[in-house]
């Protein structure tokens, strides 16, 4: 049974609308990869998704009692959150607060589930450490930890390897799929690099003037279509 179903979604901002007709389904342990060029509407999609803002027609629909408050985001980071004056432990415990209503107190299961993530995410070292003097991988790890106190059912992840090197790239990649496969969490991930997306996703959602939804080998042959037409015009 899906998690979530979005039909004929229209996205945009007042007046102004970014896609339309975006049609897709995320099953429970799903690995679904978000592609598509700077502007096409990648995080407006993940907002929309999360509620933060509403979708100008077209619905959203969550199942097995899940809503969007139960999903984990990673945001896309910007320079300003990089600088975020604040420890570890105190970002990561932050991701349970979703759930919390308006009471802004942490109680033993949150410090728990906090520790829990950390240790998972391998941070335990840092907790302590004040989050702007970490370095780009060692961030996105305890943004991912603080996404896994919202839930270990879905995480939407913004670039979550923007900006980092090979190596760390690599290691980030293996963490998220391990999370899918071992952890059984279902993964919504926007990512510019198509070649990973096609090794660890199971599905893609490309969105651009031309958008679609299936997947993997069924992307590839839709690639492969848009190819052989390039050719054909020649
Ligand atoms: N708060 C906002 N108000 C009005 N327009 C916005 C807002 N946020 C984004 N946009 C516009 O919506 C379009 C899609 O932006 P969005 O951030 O969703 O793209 P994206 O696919 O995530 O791009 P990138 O790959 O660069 O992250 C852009 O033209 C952007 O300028
Ligand atoms: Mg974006």
């Amino acid at each position: 049974m899906p998690q979530l179903i979005c039909k004929d979604l229209s996205l945009g901002y007042g007046s102004q609308e970014i896609q339309h007709g975006l049609s897709f389904e995320v099953n429970s342990g799903d690995y679904l990869c978000i592609v598509g060029e700077n502007g096409s509407g990648k995080t407006t999609l993940m907002k929309t998704v999360l509620g933060l803002q509403k979708p100008l027609s077209g619905t959203i629909e969550f199942s097995e009692g899940l809503s969007s408050r139960d999903i984990g985001y990673l945001p896309q980071q910007t320079d300003v959150q990089r600088d975020f004056p604040a420890s570890v432990q105190e970002i990561v415990i932050s991701g349970c607060l979703g759930r919390k209503g308006f009471s802004p107190f942490y109680n033993k299961d949150d410090k728990a589930l906090a520790q829990r993530s950390m240790e998972r995410m391998n941070i335990l070292d840092l907790k302590k450490r004040c989050y702007r003097e970490l370095s780009g991988g060692q961030q996105q790890r305890v943004l991912l930890a603080r996404a896994l106190c919202a839930t270990q059912k879905i995480l939407l992840l913004d670039e979550p390897v923007a900006g980092l090197d090979p190596k760390v790239t690599a290691d980030m990649y293996e963490l998220i799929d391990s999370l899918n496969k071992d952890d059984g969490v279902t993964i919504i991930m926007i990512s510019h690099d198509v070649d990973k997306a096609l090794r660890y996703a199971s599905h893609i959602l490309h969105i651009g003037n031309e958008c679609f939804f299936g997947t993997k080998e069924e992307y590839r042959d839709f690639k492969d279509g848009a190819v052989k037409g390039e050719d054909d015009n020649d």
